[in-house]
């Protein structure tokens, strides 16, 4: 099985956990591509969606799904999100698709946190996956001093604007073994909009797409 394949699989079996009548919270990324997939099979049975990011609005909105302002609700059920990695404790690093700030945002607002990946995304320590850090463009330089006084290595993502108008450094060489203290540390520099460790929020349910099947961790 590719892990494209392992991919669709968490996605799709991410159905089971969206309520009838509600509004969804939608992540970025190509896992979360086959979730829309998905969400469009049953689209006459959910009030619409709510998106991190131009892409997944863009692509809800060809499928016929209602998109759904995120300062017109109060809350919602469920969030549906991918991950670059995942620990034991449900901790992540996300952002590899340049919309860690909108997902940290929509993540904030719903109930529960569904992460769908697949075997490969699971991790011990998270930090191998170079940390996605959104950064006010005229702060670059000096985010970038920063973090690399933190012990990384951080790089601009070349030709990235977010759909905010900002930058990405990605963080080579963390080892993170605190990650909500390096999540709250990294947010304190000035010139940091987001960063791409969800430890404060993390992922209440992870749906793991293998060779053998989807492992349901709650
Ligand atoms: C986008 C993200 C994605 O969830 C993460 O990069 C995983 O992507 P994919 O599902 O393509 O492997 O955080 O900002």
């Amino acid at each position: 099985m590719t892990q494209d394949e392992m991919k669709k699989q968490a996605a799709w079996a991410a159905l089971e956990f969206i309520p009838h009548n509600t509004v969804v919270g939608v992540g970025t990324g190509s896992t979360v591509n086959h979730f829309i997939d998905a969400l469009a099979s049953i689209k006459q049975h959910i009030k619409g969606a709510v998106s991190s990011s131009v892409q997944s609005t863009e692509k809800l909105k060809a499928l016929g799904i209602p998109v759904l302002e995120l300062n017109d609700i109060d809350s919602f059920s469920v969030y549906v999100d991918g991950a670059d990695e995942i620990n034991p404790l449900k901790h992540m690093i996300k952002g590899g698709g340049a919309a860690l700030t909108r997902e940290k945002i929509v993540a904030a607002v719903a109930e529960r946190f569904i992460c769908i990946v697949d075997s490969s995304k699971q991790v011990d320590t998270l930090g191998k996956f170079p940390l996605p850090v959104e950064v006010i463009p005229m702060a670059m330089a000096y985010v970038q001093r920063q973090l690399n006084e933190l012990g990384g290595d951080a790089r601009l993502r070349e030709n990235v604007i977010t759909d905010n108008g900002n930058l990405i450094l990605d963080v080579h060489n963390l080892k993170i073994t605190d990650p909500k203290a390096l999540e709250s540390s990294i947010n304190n520099i000035v010139g940091v909009v987001c960063n791409g460790i969800f430890a404060h929020r993390a992922a209440d349910t992870v749906l793991v797409g293998s060779a053998t099947g989807t492992v349901i961790i709650n």
